[in-house]
């Protein structure tokens, strides 16, 4: 259990809060691992009706720890506990509400597409910076970021990184509402208290159907495939080094 994310139960909706503001929540192993474990244990709990994400301080999450990402590229291929987190999301029953504020980055942007109700406040971006990283889109987006958004939208932000405002994101079905920021833990927390209150057979039965579970589940596994084969490319390994070095990355030796 890490001190990084926060889990807390009340009014039949779980909370989990990550907590790790000074690397502006950027997600370590040990983070998905208590993420994965709480989401993975809630199924069966009864006394859970609807799950909450948020983020501590001015940004929901910049992503994946890009020192592990390098820890990672050279090393042996383990089972990370990302891959746990992400099948926990996209399995998830339960509804999922999500509150945005500041940024989004790398799978802080693309767990968004699991959650059922996103809320953000007006300053918040979605960042994909996939190919900048030299890696490819993960957690099944994408199968449905040009599902939701389209093939242009999609295709720029994760081939060009480019952030996508918080009205972009509502105006192309990516969020539900604009909250201001004072108002927004206060707002997604009353739409999980509202969602835990509705009978949670009917919930869980339509979100089922909403879900082309098969179609995603194929999609994540050829994903982290090669997910797992570009973290160990030299591409990578320049693309983590520059983020660590503070410089911008060199990809011209590349063919
Ligand atoms: N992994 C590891 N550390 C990260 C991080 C990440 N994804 N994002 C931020 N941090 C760390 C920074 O290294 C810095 O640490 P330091 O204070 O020890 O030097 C600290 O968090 C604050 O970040 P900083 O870059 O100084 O803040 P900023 O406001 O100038 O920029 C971001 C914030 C999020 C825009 C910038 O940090 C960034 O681009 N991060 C990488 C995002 C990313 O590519 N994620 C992976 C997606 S797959």
């Amino acid at each position: 259990m890490t001190d990084h994310v926060k889990v807390e139960r009340a009014d039949g909706v779980l909370t989990l809060t990550l907590d790790r503001t000074d690397k502006k929540n950027a997600l370590t192993d040990a983070m998905y691992k208590t993420l994965a474990d709480t989401l993975e244990a809630t199924q069966e709990d009864r006394s859970v009706r609807a799950i909450l994400f948020r983020g501590e301080g001015d940004m929901f999450s910049a992503g994946n720890d890009i020192s592990e990402f390098a820890a990672h590229n050279g090393g042996a291929p383990n089972e990370r506990n990302v891959l746990r987190f992400i099948a926990a999301i996209a399995r998830a029953e339960k509804p999922l509400v999500v509150a945005v504020q500041g940024g989004a980055i790398g799978v802080a942007a693309t767990m968004l597409l699991h959650c059922d109700m996103v809320l953000m406040s007006p300053d918040a971006r979605l960042v994909t910076p996939f190919v900048d990283l030299a890696l490819v889109p993960e957690a099944g987006s994408s199968l449905l970021m040009p599902q939701r958004i389209g093939h242009a939208r999609a295709f720029a932000m994760f081939a060009l990184a480019e952030p996508v405002s918080a009205q972009d994101a509502l105006a192309w079905g990516l969020a539900n509402r604009i909250v201001p920021k004072e108002e927004l833990r206060e707002a997604a927390r009353a739409l999980a208290v509202r969602l835990a209150a509705k009978p949670p057979a009917s919930l869980i039965a339509t979100k089922r159907l909403m879900r082309e579970a098969a179609a995603l589940q194929a999609r994540m596994a050829v994903e982290d495939r090669i997910f797992e084969e570009r973290l160990g490319s030299e591409e990578a390994a320049e693309a983590f080094a520059a983020f660590l070095e503070r410089r911008p990355p060199d990809f011209s030796r590349f063919h």
